[in-house]
């Protein structure tokens, strides 16, 4: 009777190495696969071509900012929307209707980017490519929840945003 000598080199069997040669290709490929699982909030992956939201600079007094929306504003239109810095934190508004706005606070649920893009009438998170509609429900993942929505009034061309 033969017996069949199957010891590598290092005291591996044949059919051992082709095992673990076969677990790491298969864990490479899903790291080509699921970039989004380990991406990184200061670190955009998916944003590169992303068209971007205009910005606008508010001050937070109290609880709330205002925006004087007037032909000159990125929120003139209906159917615009801007990023604004609200003495730093990001705040989404969108023009949804004639004197109608909705103010969202800008930072994803998946991983704390700000949400900076706009495609095709929604907003999208340039880290890991969250979209979600101008209410601030999540339309596709990663994102786990939808933006809070803020309260907000608007009267003689001014915004009020409560944050
Ligand atoms: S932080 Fe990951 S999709 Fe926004």
């Amino acid at each position: 009777m033969v017996k069949r000598l199957e010891v590598e080199s290092g005291g591996q069997t044949r059919r051992q190495f082709c095992q673990h040669a076969c677990h790491a290709a298969s864990l490479a490929a899903l790291g080509v696969m699921l970039p989004g699982c380990g991406g990184s909030p200061t670190a955009p992956s998916g944003g590169a071509n992303l068209p971007a939201l205009p910005v606008v600079n508010a001050t937070i007094t109290g609880n709330a900012f205002t925006l004087t929306v007037d032909a000159s504003s990125p929120l003139n239109a209906v159917g615009s929307a801007a990023l604004v810095e609200a003495s730093g934190r990001p705040v989404l508004v969108a023009h949804t209707a004639q004197d109608t706005f909705v103010a969202l606070a800008g930072t994803c649920t998946h991983a704390q980017c700000t949400v900076s893009g706009f495609s095709g009438g929604d907003y999208v998170c340039p880290c890991h490519g969250s979209r979600y509609n101008t209410a601030g429900v999540v339309l596709s993942g990663p994102a786990p929840r939808n933006l809070t929505q803020l309260a907000s009034a608007f009267a003689n061309g001014v915004l009020t945003v409560s944050v």
